[in-house]
This record gives structure tokens, sequence and C-alpha cells, in this order.
């Protein structure tokens, strides 16, 4: 829905490709990516397992399915992954892991969407027993969606690896918005990667691409992974056009989402000096509010044009992106106090 003056809200994926982005499009150089010829998804990748320290990286049409070929190349049927209970694959990939994978999914408790190490230690099952489904592999979402856009640093995440090395299970990082934990942080992406098996991140969120995660580890699991991107009809072919986005992205857009955080940040200072409260913290673009009836509030304020999502039964999302400049975020806040306060 395209108004203008509407200010969007709803998700860091709304975001469109800016005039220099569809330009590299134009001008990138092709060729029949499943055949492993397109020179662009190759510089992508190339580049993108330099950036975080892997053998190999695999383009792919989105953060779900980089999320599906982690699990399916790391678990077998039967098997179980670890996940917090807020994780996206848990609420929101339409249980592909269960039909795709025979996967079971063991969900974990912990602040802000985050994992604690004894928390992970304990739901591990690693038995000869044939009653049980053993664990295989585990996930951490960096920044996690659902908890606020809260982020791990690399000390937590090294704490955590040293748990999943104990037990011999792989760790997968869905990285969706890594790079917004990279730059909150002030980490490198490949400070978090050195400790999981297997990272992916989107190249369609906040970095503005129109499409395309990137999924990346080992040569071995990447293999597998690659049979299995082909297997779900994930292999593109001239896919060149979309990993052109992806190269600018990373070369102009990273540091920018310092700007969405900083957005974020004064919007919530602005609703929270006139006594809005907000469930939890929001370290980066995420910004949960909660208000009583939040499905009819978000109607208020899209007809007052803000479109927000409602989460819950009180709970709103606020989600700051490239396309939200100083003036609509500034806006937005003005919008929101009159909505919810009157
Ligand atoms: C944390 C997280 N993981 C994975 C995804 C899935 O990405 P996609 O929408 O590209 O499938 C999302 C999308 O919002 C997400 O927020």
């Amino acid at each position: 829905m395209d108004r203008p003056g509407f200010i969007d809200l709803r998700s860091d994926t709304v975001t469109r490709p800016t005039p220099d982005m569809r330009r590299a499009m134009a001008e990138a150089a092709v060729g029949d990516d499943v055949m492993g010829e397109d020179p662009t998804v190759n510089r992508l990748q190339d580049h993108a397992a330099d950036l975080l320290g892997k053998e190999r990286a695999l383009f792919v049409p989105s953060g779900t399915m980089a999320n599906l070929l982690a699990f399916v190349s790391q678990a077998r049927p039967g098997e179980s992954i670890l996940l917090h209970q807020d994780a996206h694959p848990f609420h929101y990939e339409g249980g592909n892991v269960a039909v795709v994978g025979g996967l079971l999914t063991r969900p974990l408790p912990g602040a802000q969407g985050k994992v604690a190490p004894e928390t992970l230690a304990a739901a591990v099952v690693r038995s000869g027993d044939h009653h049980l489904s053993n664990t295989t592999v585990a996930a951490l979402e960096n920044t996690t969606n659902r908890g606020g856009g809260a982020c791990y640093t690399p000390d937590e995440f090294a704490a955590l690896a040293a748990v999943t090395r104990a037990h011999g299970i792989r760790l997968h990082c869905d990285g969706a918005r890594l790079f917004n934990a990279a730059v909150a942080t002030g980490a490198a992406p490949a400070d978090f990667a050195r400790h999981c098996d297997t990272v992916c991140f989107c190249l369609s969120k906040g970095l503005g691409a129109p499409a395309g995660s990137v999924l990346a580890g080992d040569e071995a699991t990447l293999e597998e992974a690659h049979r299995y991107r082909k297997l779900l009809g994930g292999g593109m072919r001239q896919a060149g056009v979309l990993a052109a986005a992806g190269l600018h992205a990373l070369e102009h857009h990273v540091a920018d989402l310092a700007e969405d955080h900083r957005r974020a940040r004064g919007f919530r200072d602005a609703l929270e000096a006139r006594g809005v409260a907000f469930p939890l913290p929001s370290p980066t673009n995420i910004v949960y509010i909660a208000v009583p009836g939040a499905p009819a509030a978000a109607a208020a304020l899209a007809e007052a044009g803000v479109r927000v999502f409602a989460t819950g039964p009180d709970r709103l999302r606020a989600v700051f992106h490239r396309d939200v400049s100083d003036e609509d975020a500034a806006r937005a806040a003005e919008v929101f106090s009159r909505v919810l306060l009157g």
C-alpha cells in the first residue's frame, strides 16, 4: 500500500532499491548461476565468505531459505534443533523444519530473545536411548527480532559455542540482521561468525536490497546446502542482477544502519518522555510499544499515516530503516502520541 506522506514502519523489508543500486543491478555481468556461471553471484559469495571468515558462501532467495538450508544440511530427520522460543524459524517460517527436514524443535526461554549457555547446555540431548530425539544443531538469532533487536556480544557467542562444541553439536547463527548487531556492538561480522558453524544474513532488510540472503560455512556443509537449494527450487539463473544489489548494499549501506538505530532511539525517547511504555529495550532498529488493544491501535495509526504491525494483543512493533528520514521519525512520534495518548 503506497500513499504519499505515508510512513511505513512495519518492517525493514519494505526498503526499496536506490537509484545507484538500480544502476548497479542494470549493469551487472550475469550468467547461469545454477551452472555456477554468474560472475556477480560468485563475486558476492566470495565477498561474503571473506567478510564472515568462512570457506564458502551461498546466495539464496530469502532468510527463510538460508535458515532452512542450515538446518537440513546439518541435521537428519528425527533429530532435534534448539532455538529460542521467540526465534523466527519457530514462529514465522511455516514449520518448514518439520515439513521439509523432519526435525523436532526444542524451544528455549531467555530474556530479549537470547539464550544463556546454561539453558542451552541443559536442553541438549545426546543419547543412545532410541526413545529420544538427539540434538544436532542449536541456532542463535542476532539481532533478535521478537526480542526487540537485542544483540549478542562476540563473547556471549564464544560462551554458547563452548557449549555446542562440548556436546558435539553444530551452531547456526540466524543473522538476518547481523550487520545491525555488528554496527551496534562495534564488532566485525566475522567476530560473531567465527564461533558458528554456519551463519546467514539478509541483504533485503536494513541493507536495502530487493531480495536475497547469504548462508556461509564450511565447504562440506555448503555443498549439502547447495544441493538442498536446488531441491527446494531456490536455484536462480541470471541472479547476478540481484547479487549486484547485495554487493552494492554491502559496499554502501552498512554504516547507515547506525542512523536507523539513532532514529529508533529518538522515536522511543520522544514517546517515553510522554509516558508511553515499552516492554523491551530497543538497542538497534526494532521498537516494541506496549499498547492495550494493539490491533485497533495499529488500524488508527494507519489511518493517521503511520503503518506498524500489531505483534500481539497489547504490543506494536515499529522498525526503522533507510527509507525513514529524521523528519519521518519525528512525525511518527507525533502521530503515535496523538493516537495513543489523545
Ligand atoms: C530474524 C529473522 N530471521 C529470518 C527472517 C526471514 O527472512 P525472509 O523474510 O527473507 O525469509 C526474518 C525476516 O524478517 C527475520 O527477522
